[in-house]
């Protein structure tokens, strides 16, 4: 199922990006704020977690670019390395083409291809693409689980939130945050949760690599 979820979701991205280009709406997000409060989340977070230290970052989906034009633009935190992955080979040559610095590279795959100390992911999993809500969450799982095994510090992602899990009639997951948080807890390391007023149906997930 993995494989051909991964070439719907190339599809459907790489179409949405030709019509609305490098925009937050040729990402599917409302707009630019509801994008950037969820990166000002991931960046703080992962500057808590840093202390100071350089890092080096993996971001799942990470579409044209966004987040590694806001952490160069903000600049909270040393990074030493960012390599941006995306399943939609479209999104990966845009953001080649305007790398904004040598060390952030951008590459066409669904996990980290080394291991990496911090794995973040915004917006990846909210665009379903199918209605069968037990295979997209079985599929969201077997993602997180593939790129866990590449992160050696934290794994931080964001999703959509309800009281019990869903999928919109437009296809938008909508996770439990409850049932997310246990899986995280039995499957990575020791999970916390963040959520903030400005983007009330979102969480955001931060599983860490105990010991
Ligand atoms: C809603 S967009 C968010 C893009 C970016 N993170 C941002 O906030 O601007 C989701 C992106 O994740 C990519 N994507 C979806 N599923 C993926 C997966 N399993 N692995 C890697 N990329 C994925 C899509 O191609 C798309 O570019």
């Amino acid at each position: 199922m993995e494989k051909i979820y991964n070439e719907i979701l190339s599809q459907v991205y790489g179409a949405r990006f030709k019509e609305y280009g490098a925009t937050a709406k040729g990402s599917f997000w409302l707009n630019r704020q509801r994008q950037e409060a969820r990166f000002r989340i991931i960046a703080q977070e992962l500057s808590r977690l840093a202390n100071g230290t350089a890092v080096n970052i993996a971001d799942i989906g990470c579409g044209y670019g966004a987040f590694a034009n806001y952490l160069l633009e903000t600049r909270d935190l040393e990074v030493f390395e960012y390599t941006g992955y995306d399943i939609c080979p479209q999104l990966i040559e845009k953001c080649r083409h305007h790398s904004p610095s040598k060390a952030f590279n951008f590459e066409v795959a669904s996990a980290p291809l080394l291991p990496t100390m911090f794995t973040v992911m915004s917006g990846t999993y909210n665009l379903s693409v199918t209605l069968d809500i037990k295979n997209w969450e079985d599929y969201v799982l077997t993602c997180l689980e593939t790129c866990w095994k590449q992160t050696t510090f934290a794994m931080i992602f964001n999703l959509q939130v309800e009281e019990r899990s869903m999928i919109t009639k437009n296809n938008i997951y909508y996770a439990n945050k409850v049932a997310t948080l246990e899986a995280c807890n039995t499957r990575f390391g020791p999970t916390k949760v963040i959520t903030n007023n400005e983007i009330p149906k979102d969480a955001t997930f931060v599983a860490l690599r105990a010991g």
